[in-house]
């Protein structure tokens, strides 16, 4: 078992909590600990935004209202997540060293404002930052109560000023060491964009460079790179007072301003912010999208335990339409959480603020101040639940399959020209791939390229465009191996610089592998279509006669593969559309255009069977999801939930015991919105 903290054998159940906000209503703080216990709390996220509070003139520390609000809470058996409070700095900083407030891409320094906006470069920032981190860590690094540090909040953006210009020059000589390297790697000779000197790269910015792809992605590299630096020396500070507390950073599942997987080393353990769109369309189709982020979130360090830091009890206040969460959906979505890996359901936020931004902001306690009110009452009754569920903390969510979704393959793709202007589809095809995994009960993982495929059964590779260094080396040992691996149209096309391999594609040997060549693909304009007719073979049993097309084909010529499936229309009739190749104890299979979503129903419900990725056999209606997590002592626990508005019967293969209650059954009905955990 792997716990993140010895400290607490319990699922935690909390959330950000800004008493620096309140200190003038000391009767509330009183009451937020009465109604923190009466809501099954056992875990608050302290101080992410109080640096005015805890340092109101340079070097002059305020810790008293944190030593008592720290101790108060854990008299009552409530622990800290305490944060480190560089998202948002005091205005007296911003005031003497302009230069911790960030330049915007418009080239202008931004003024003292909001939050989420410093300088990653600025030397006196980072001072500043180890200084207060060092204070905090001297004072509750080893504090009973404090069971993780929470450090900074939402990482994100990119900052423009000089000092960050000519890190990023660094950073490309060091990469490219020669400008002739670089020149090379981003084919800046198109336009006469080569570069005579180091000093004439600028980021792309707004009215700057902006077309080459090359420069795109090494800034986001970059950007990433200057983040995970800035978190590391946030964390240095902390780790030599107490390299037991663990740390981790808050992020945001699918943002693609940073690689998260460039954070797997510095964080001890990945936690992340979920905010669904519930109830505006279809939630049995929702809670894909959701899962699929959890997954994400889970697999920067796979296996292991994830916290979902924030989440929101009822409203989300900047959102489009700012809906409330209907009856049952709290328990709903937060269990969703536990089902995916999180050993947390954490809030954002404790208790509405009086003022700011966020006032409408779902809360556990809202203005009225009262336990009476129906957030709070489906709060208190998630968290009396969890406490029936601590036997889940720490458990693994082991994957026997996983998908791959770079971060720099979508940032390539994102960046490119070509293929369907506005959105290439890759989240798209990425989610036709997961949707049938998920919907059987696969645990799946999402993965990027340079993590290990060796522990997975079923890869599945969609749009695999930008193939970075020793990647087709990872899949063909994969492959020959023994693993099933799945690649699709528009794979393989370039380099880590966006340099389009030549000489045939998918490219870097990977035609090989998938016995395929591919000449061209075409992007169909969204009225058109066209459809696969398929080969009956045993790699299609169960499969229908034929699939429509939709957004794209390839033509691809058959090397050594076998043709499992011929466009029927078009140019491309009776040219191969899906393909398979056996390499060594593995197969590859190549589809080379985006089918309708019961093409990969069929092929995915094919594969589960043959890799053996169900270990529980039982027939789920139409929106009960099911997923898998193992306990103490080896024992596998099955977490059934069901998104439908109406109750579902579940036959089971074999007796089984709620978790919950110890009551044993082969059959049961799981009501709307319920969720249950099967032993
Ligand atoms: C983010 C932030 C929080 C808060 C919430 C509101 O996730 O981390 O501070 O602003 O959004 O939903
Ligand atoms: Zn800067």
């Amino acid at each position: 078992m792997e716990q993140m903290t010895t400290k607490i054998h319990a699922l935690l159940h909390g959330g950000d909590y800004n008493p620096d906000q309140w200190l003038h209503y000391p009767d509330i703080l009183t009451r937020d600990v009465e109604l923190m216990k009466a809501a099954g709390c056992n875990a608050m996220s302290i101080g992410i935004f109080a640096w005015a509070t805890l340092e109101p003139e340079e070097g002059k520390y305020n810790f008293a209202w944190l030593d008592q609000v720290i101790n108060h809470l854990y008299a009552n058996g409530i622990y800290t997540v305490l944060a480190t409070p560089s998202a948002a700095r005091p205005a007296w900083m911003a005031e003497k060293y302009p230069e911790v407030l960030r330049v915007n891409a418009d080239n202008r320094r931004i003024l003292f404002s909001a939050r989420h906006n410093h300088c990653y470069s600025s030397p006196i920032y980072r001072d500043k930052v180890r200084a207060i981190n060092t204070a905090l860590a001297e004072r509750y690094a080893h504090h009973p109560a404090v069971i993780m540090w929470h450090i900074s909040n939402e990482y994100g953006g990119a900052c423009y000023c000089d000092l960050c210009k000519e890190n990023f020059r660094k950073w490309l000589q060091k990469k490219y060491g020669t400008l002739e390297a670089l020149n090379h790697a981003w084919w800046s000779y198109f336009w006469s964009k080569n570069f005579m000197s180091w000093d004439q790269i600028n980021p792309p910015m707004d009215n700057g460079e902006h077309d080459l792809q090359g420069l795109i992605l090494d800034w986001k590299r970059f950007v990433t790179d200057m983040t995970v630096d800035f978190m590391k020396a946030e964390v240095e500070p902390l780790k030599k007072i107490n390299p037991d507390l663990p740390v981790t950073t808050n992020m945001m599942g699918f943002y693609d301003g940073l690689n998260y997987f460039k954070f797997k080393d510095v964080c001890d353990v990945i936690s992340w912010d979920n905010y669904p769109d519930w109830h505006r369309d279809d939630d049995t189709e929702l809670a894909i999208d959701t899962a699929m982020t959890h997954d994400l979130m889970r697999s920067i360090k796979p296996g292991h335990p994830f916290l979902m830091m924030e989440s929101c009890p009822g409203a989300v206040n900047w959102k489009e339409y700012a809906k409330v969460k209907r009856p049952g959906m709290h328990e709903l979505s937060s269990l969703q959480a536990v089902a995916r890996g999180s050993d947390s359901v954490q809030y954002f936020q404790w208790r509405k603020g009086r003022g700011g931004s966020e006032k409408f902001h779902g809360a556990v306690v809202g203005h009225i101040g009262s336990d009476d009110t129906r957030e709070f009452r489906q709060v208190a009754a998630l968290g009396a639940r969890m406490k029936g569920l601590s036997r889940l903390t720490g458990s693994p969510f082991e994957s026997k399959a996983a998908l791959i979704v770079d971060t720099e393959n979508r940032w390539a793709i994102d960046a490119l020209q070509g293929l369907i202007k506005k959105d290439k589809g890759f989240l798209k095809e990425v989610r036709k791939h997961y949707a049938p995994l998920f919907r059987a009960g696969v645990n799946t993982d999402l993965i990027d390229e340079e993590s290990d495929f060796s522990r997975y059964k079923l890869l599945v590779a969609p749009m695999l465009y930008m193939l970075r260094a020793g990647v087709a080396e990872k899949l063909k040992a994969y492959v020959e191996n023994g693993g099933t691996l799945v690649m699709t149209y528009w794979s393989g096309i370039v380099n880590d610089t966006d340099l389009c391999y030549l000489g045939g594609f998918p490219g870097d040997g990977l035609d090989k592998l998938c016995g395929v060549a591919q000449e061209e693909i075409d992007t169909l304009y969204p009225q058109d279509s066209n459809r696969a007719s398929v080969v009956s073979a045993p790699e299609t049993a169960g499969f229908a006669e034929s699939y429509e097309i939709k957004d794209y084909q390839e033509v691809i010529h058959p090397t050594t593969a076998k043709v499992l499936a011929y466009y029927q229309n078009d140019y491309t009739a009776g040219m191969p559309a899906f393909t398979v190749n056996h390499c060594g104890k593995g197969k590859v299979y190549y589809i080379a255009a985006a089918f309708e979503e019961d093409f990969y129903t069929a092929l995915y419900g094919n594969l589960i069977r043959e890799n053996g990725l169900r270990s529980l056999d039982v027939e789920l209606p139409t929106g009960v999801y099911m997923s898998e997590r193992m306990c103490e002592d080896n024992v596998a626990c099955y977490i059934l939930q069901n998104y439908n508005t109406e109750d579902k019967t579940i036959s089971l293969p074999r007796e089984m015991t709620f978790l919950e209650t110890g009551e044993k059954l082969t059959s049961f009905t799981l009501p709307a919105y319920g969720t249950t955990f099967l032993i």
